[in-house]
Parts: structure tokens; sequence; C-alpha cells
């Protein structure tokens, strides 16, 4: 199949009203989309993704109607955070209506919604009428796109379009929040820091590592991992991996490998989080195309968008021997 770049809206929505797939630009990550509401066409995403199961999906959506449609009862504390942070990196997980396919939610009774920040992703879902079943734009496994030349890399001849709107504003996923025996709960830390959550849900839990379930429905574990092996940690943990092989070093600032480094990528010489976290994924995708043999990251303030990217430094390094 050819892959096409570009940025027609018109050829976007057609390939979708015909049940196919376009890579879409969002504010968070890039997304693979399909009509959210034909099955056969979410069922396409994740053999394009090559994903062995059926890991639920984010539905996006652009007005409130679609809200509605798809989720009839909103709890009153859900709501505050839409109101509060839509169109945005939020991702709610609801209880959901019959309209909303089995294979979008892996057999679940709630479905992930999230109204995106992008012109052209917003321009495009109402242009299309539906909503747009969407994961993150990469095969299974590997690192987030952040642009639609990251896109290209990994699924070019497997889907018709990658419509491209830029490098993602944000760079990190979306923030998760759902609920259990009613009560909101953060499942995956992202592009709202867990601090600003708390400024409206001020007893808002956090699902931490230690308390992942790994089986649990919609929390398979993802990877984020690159070709090359991957470590990540302090000065002193990053030493320990060199062993001799030349490394791409990436870090918030200055850093004390990074003379030795053959590229050093400094993601925010003002120690700015969420500037650091716009580039991250773009950082990954730069070392890995890269020389060096292996990549090195920093672990980051442990606040903001630190935290987001440490849970995907983590999950990045997991496949990686010393
Ligand atoms: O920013 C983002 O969220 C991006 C852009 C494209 O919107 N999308 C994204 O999708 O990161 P994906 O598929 O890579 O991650 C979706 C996450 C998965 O961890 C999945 O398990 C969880 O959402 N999820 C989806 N539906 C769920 C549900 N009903 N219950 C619990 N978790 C759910
Ligand atoms: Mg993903």
């Amino acid at each position: 199949m050819e892959t096409i770049t570009g940025t027609d809206i018109q050829e976007a929505r057609r390939w979708l009203r015909e049940g196919k797939w376009v890579a879409v630009p969002t504010e968070t990550v890039y997304g693979l989309a399909a009509n959210a509401l034909d099955p056969d066409a979410v069922a396409g995403i994740f053999e394009v993704k090559e994903r062995p199961h059926f890991n639920p999906l984010i539905v996006h959506i652009a007005y409130w109607e679609q809200l509605e449609e798809l989720c009839p009862e909103v709890p009153e504390a859900a709501m505050q955070l839409a109101e509060t942070f839509w169109p945005g990196p939020l991702t709610l997980v609801l209880p959901r209506s019959e309209k909303v396919p089995q294979i979008v939610t892996g057999g679940l009774e709630t479905v992930a919604i999230r109204m995106p920040a992008h012109p052209m992703m917003m321009h495009l879902i109402l242009s299309c009428g539906f909503p747009l079943a969407a994961p993150s734009a990469n095969l299974f496994g590997r690192t987030s796109p952040t642009t639609a030349a990251h896109v290209e890399k990994q699924l070019k001849g497997r889907i018709p379009y990658i419509l491209d709107g830029g490098p993602s504003e944000i760079g990190i996923e979306s923030t998760i929040v759902g609920f259990e025996n009613g009560n909101p709960v953060i499942f995956r830390e992202g592009g709202i820091p867990s601090e600003d959550i708390r400024e409206v849900l001020p007893d808002i839990a956090l699902r931490s590592a230690a308390t992942d379930k790994p089986n649990a429905p919609g929390m398979i574990k993802e990877h984020y991992a690159p070709g090359k092996p991957l470590y990540f940690g302090t000065a002193d943990e990053l030493t320990k991996h060199i062993e001799a092989r030349a490394y791409a070093l990436i870090s918030l600032n200055d850093h004390p490998l990074s003379q030795e480094a053959s590229l050093h990528i400094m993601l925010s010489p003002e120690n700015d989080l969420r500037h650091a976290a716009s580039g991250f994924f773009e950082a990954i995708h730069e070392a890995d195309d890269s020389h060096a043999e292996i990549i090195l990251i920093e672990r980051f303030p442990d606040e903001g968008l630190g935290r987001a990217m440490n849970d995907r430094a983590i999950r990045a390094a997991a496949g990686s021997q010393a």
C-alpha cells in the first residue's frame, strides 16, 4: 500500500469514511485513527500496529454531544475534569453506551474518551461526523511518534494517509483518569501533571507502579522500546552501563557524562519540564537513528511532567540487559 503524507483534511476524511486508517496529529502524540463506530475498521488498527491483544482504545471526540452519545452517565467528578481540561491531554474512562463497539473497549463496560486540542484533528473529527478511535501511531512496543516522520518510519506501506499537523506540542500521552468503586483514580500519568488534576479533585488517588495490577483490564503495559539498548537512571547508575560503547545521552540539562557522549540531547537548559516533555520522544527517536550503540536517559525530577517522562523511560528501558 502506498502511504501519502500531507495536510489535506478532506483526503484524510475520505479514507476514514471508507473504513481505512489514517495517522493523525494530536497535541500529545500522533494517533492511528479509524471510525470508532465501525468494528471492522477498528479491528484493522490492531493488525496495522501488530498488537497481539485487543487492548482497549481511546475514542477522540470534538464536541460535547459526542460525549453524551458514547457515555450517557458521566460522574460529577469526571465532568469537572472535562470542563477544566478539555480540549486537552486528559482521557476519561467512563461507563459506555451500547453504541460503542466491543472491539474498542476490549469487552469492558467502560470506554476511554478524550477531546484533543489540535486544530487539524478537531476539524477532521467535525468533518467526519463520527468519533475516531486511535492508539498512539507506533508499532506494538515501540517508541510513540511526535512527528509525521516518526510515523513514516514505523507505518509506511501499512496505511494510506498520514495527516501532517507538525510536531506534537505536549509530546507525551494524555493523563488517564478512571473510577474504582466510584472514586476517581489516575490510571496513567501524562500530559496534565497530577498536581494540576489535584487542584480540581484534591483526593484523587494515583495508581502507583507498586500497586499496578498488570493484568487488570485496560492496563496492559506499554513498552516504548527503541531499537537499541536503553538505560535509565542517575549519573552513577548510567556510568555502569557504558562498557566502552558509544552512547547517546538524553538529559534535562548539563550532565557529567555529556563530554564523552557521541550525541547529547539536552531537553531543557532552563529546567522546564513541560518544554522537556515536548521533545522527549523526539530525542529517543533521534538517539535511535544516530550512530550511538546505546541510549542513556537521566532520571528526571519526580514532579510535574517529570513523573510521566520517568514512567515512559522505565518502560523503554525494561527490555535492555546490562
Ligand atoms: O495522548 C494519548 O492518549 C494518545 C493520543 C493518540 O490520544 N493515545 C494513546 O493511546 O496513548 P494508547 O492506545 O497508546 O493508550 C491508551 C491507554 C492504554 O493504556 C489503555 O489500556 C487505556 O488507555 N484504556 C483504554 N480504554 C480503557 C478502559 N476502558 N479502561 C482502562 N484503560 C483503558
Ligand atoms: Mg501507546
